[in-house]
């Protein structure tokens, strides 16, 4: 069921924690695709209610990004939740998220400023707030997030930890096409020719991923390694780094169960990716 409404969603939840259901939460932009699909499947298995967001955020977007031309398809996405068989599909509007004289926002203030926050500033303060706004409205039991955004999946995890609030962050795998690009809604700016070139940042994650299990355990080889395989291809590489995946930060040494994190550009598409070693 379709709920746009800020009260009547709120509503709903309240009755249904009355009622006893869990409630499990799956914040999205639309633009649906396997990885978001992949999110609904865990929480349907582990909760007796599955909502679904679409929302596509204002004030996670820098003023020079794609929030204009950031694909929509409610229609489609609809029907997706409804193959899925979610029970609700929250769809809020961005006037009533932000009303004039909105001023409330949540700001971390370690981990936001590095990797991804380092290139789109004030792009997690508004991930956090509209996360947070959205907790407070779905009142979730569990919500899931995708390890494709690593440093998102770490950052909501580490807000609801030193915020105290009552819900469960779920962290769900990767999910690939067949021929190994992340799947994400913004792949659908690629050009035939783009996507082509957007392979060679899973290849070089892959690469890096098979060194390191040969033996190869300085990052720098492994990030020039990787570079080889993307300079020619990508447009402009924003950061390779290996990291702890915990607290995000560079690794001396790799050690098994550290992450790959690439940003790069293909055209004018920003893409990222990521590997666990
Ligand atoms: P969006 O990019 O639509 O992603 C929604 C959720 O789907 C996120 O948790 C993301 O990590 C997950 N996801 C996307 N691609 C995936 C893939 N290939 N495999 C697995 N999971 C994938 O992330 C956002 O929206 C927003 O920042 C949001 C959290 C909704 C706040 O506005």
């Amino acid at each position: 069921m379709l709920i746009t409404d800020i009260n009547q969603m709120k509503q709903i939840s309240k009755n249904l924690k009355k009622e006893g259901k869990t409630i499990g939460f799956v914040p999205t932009m639309g633009y649906l695709h396997k990885g978001h699909i992949s999110l609904m499947e865990c929480s349907k298995k582990d909760n007796d209610i599955t909502i679904v967001s679409i929302f596509v955020n204002p004030t996670q977007f820098g003023p020079n990004e794609d929030l204009d031309k950031y694909p929509r398809d409610l229609e489609r996405d609809l029907k997706i939740c409804k193959e899925v068989a979610v029970d609700y599909v929250f769809h809020p509007k961005a006037e009533d998220m932000y009303p004039e004289g909105y001023s409330t926002y949540v700001v971390m203030e370690t981990l936001t400023d590095k990797l991804c926050g380092k290139f789109r500033p004030g792009h997690f303060k508004g991930v956090l707030t509209v996360v947070n706004k959205l907790f407070n409205i779905v009142k979730p039991d569990k919500a899931y997030f995708g390890k494709k955004d690593y440093q998102q999946y770490i950052v909501i995890k580490k807000m609801v930890e030193d915020l105290n609030m009552d819900v469960d962050i779920i962290g769900c795998p990767l999910i690939r096409e067949k021929d190994g690009l992340a799947m994400s809604s913004r792949n659908k700016y690629l050009s035939q020719e783009e996507r082509e070139r957007a392979l060679s940042i899973s290849k070089a994650l892959f690469k890096a991923k098979d060194l390191f299990e040969k033996g190869e355990t300085n990052p720098k080889n492994l990030i020039k390694e990787m570079k080889k395989i993307m300079e020619n291809n990508v447009d402009e590489i924003q950061y390779i780094e290996i990291v702890n995946p915990k607290n995000l930060e560079p690794k001396e040494k790799v050690e098994k169960g550290d992450i790959i994190l690439v940003a790069a550009f293909v055209g004018s598409t920003r893409l990222i990716d990521n590997i666990e070693l």
